[in-house]
């Protein structure tokens, strides 16, 4: 299949691409958290066609991306604490899981009877999904396995000639996905993946928030997440990661330990990389900046991909404040939760 790559689409680029979208085609789009790859979410067959595009397996439900909250009424049953969610973080870098309604295809859902919806703030996601009159079924659009796409070239890189369109819109801006909640009462709700909407901004506005045991935890062969794609060694590099839990000063020890190691690659702050004496070393911004750091991340984990003698990539574990829980839970999925003491 040829891929058309449509550089800072204008509108009649969205046109065409929301007419592939209702024509059953796949488009991957950029969104403020990271960029994910589009269907009818009413089109079965279109749907399915994003699971083998991705190599994704099929039991993992994807989220429905729309143009407006109230629009979440046609596919779900919504509810009072959605609509006060609505109304803080919507549009925003917000999924939340609701009882679905059943002009839903079972396959979008992985079979379960919620549905995620969010409503990304993305102008070219928001024209995309209003021009089609669709809802967009969207999983991110890194083949299965592969930490997430934040730029159009690691699209291209994983997608050229499995998909119909590539929206280059430029670099995500948040870097991590989204926040999806799943509410368990009018005011109480459980974080299933931490995002940009964080705990202390939910708990700021009155919710009662309890985190799923697999944001921070491994869960035993037996315990299932709520979010499927939890489950997943998900994000992860060729490399294998190891988290370094300890001081700034003996984490920069310990790698300073190995730097001649040719095999080894350093993920560090900004604070540490003067002191780095070796060609594989990237910073990810500043060690008070974890928004910096979510948004380099995943392009950090690619560009060390590319440099085929890495076998071991070294980082510092993060701190689980704000932001810097969603950069901790995709770190822990990278490194498959190896976490080393120094
Ligand atoms: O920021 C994002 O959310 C990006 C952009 C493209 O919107 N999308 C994204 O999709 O990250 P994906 O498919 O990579 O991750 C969706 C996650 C998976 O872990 C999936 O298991 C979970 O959402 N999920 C989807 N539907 C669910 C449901 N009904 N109940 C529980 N978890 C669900
Ligand atoms: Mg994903």
């Amino acid at each position: 299949m040829k891929t058309q790559i449509l550089r800072d689409p204008t509108d009649s680029d969205l046109k065409l691409a929301a007419a592939i979208l209702q024509r059953g085609g796949l488009v991957a789009f950029p969104t403020e958290t990271v960029y994910g790859l589009g269907a009818s979410a009413l089109d079965a067959d279109a749907a399915a066609k994003i699971f083998a595009a991705k190599g994704r397996p099929s039991d993992n439900p994807l989220i429905l991306h729309l143009a407006h909250p109230q629009d979440a009424e046609k596919y779900a049953q919504i509810t009072p604490c959605y609509q006060k969610l609505a109304s803080l973080f919507m549009p925003g870098p917000l999924t939340v899981i609701l009882e679905k309604k059943n002009v839903v295809p079972s396959s979008v859902t992985g079979g379960l009877p919620t549905v995620a919806i969010r409503v990304p703030a993305h102008p070219i996601a928001h024209k995309l999904i209003e021009y089609s009159a669709l809802p967009i079924a969207a999983p991110s659009a890194n083949l299965s396995g592969k930490p997430s796409c934040t730029t159009a070239e690691h699209v291209i890189a994983d997608m050229n000639g499995r998909i119909d369109v590539i929206l280059d819109g430029g670099a995500s801006d948040f870097g991590l996905e989204s926040t999806i909640l799943l509410p368990t009462g009018e005011r109480e709700v459980k974080v299933l993946r931490p995002g940009a909407i964080t705990v202390e901004m939910l708990v700021e506005n009155g919710f009662i928030v309890s985190l799923d045991k697999a944001v921070t935890e491994k869960l035993k062969d037996d315990e299932k997440p709520l979010a499927p794609g939890m489950k997943y060694r998900h994000y992860a590099p060729r490399a294998q990661v190891i988290l370094l839990d300890g001081s700034p000063d003996r984490i920069l020890a310990y790698m300073k330990g190995c730097s001649k190691d040719p095999s080894i690659a350093f993920i560090c702050y900004e604070e540490a990389l003067p002191f780095l004496e070796t060609p594989n070393v990237l910073s990810i911004g500043s060690e008070n900046d974890a928004r910096m750091c979510a948004h380099r991340l995943f392009a950090t984990l690619r560009t060390f991909d590319e440099r085929n003698a890495i076998a071991t990539i070294l980082a510092p574990l993060p701190s689980k404040a704000d932001i810097g829980l969603a950069l901790y839970n995709r770190m822990l999925k990278a490194a498959g939760y190896t976490v080393l003491k120094v």
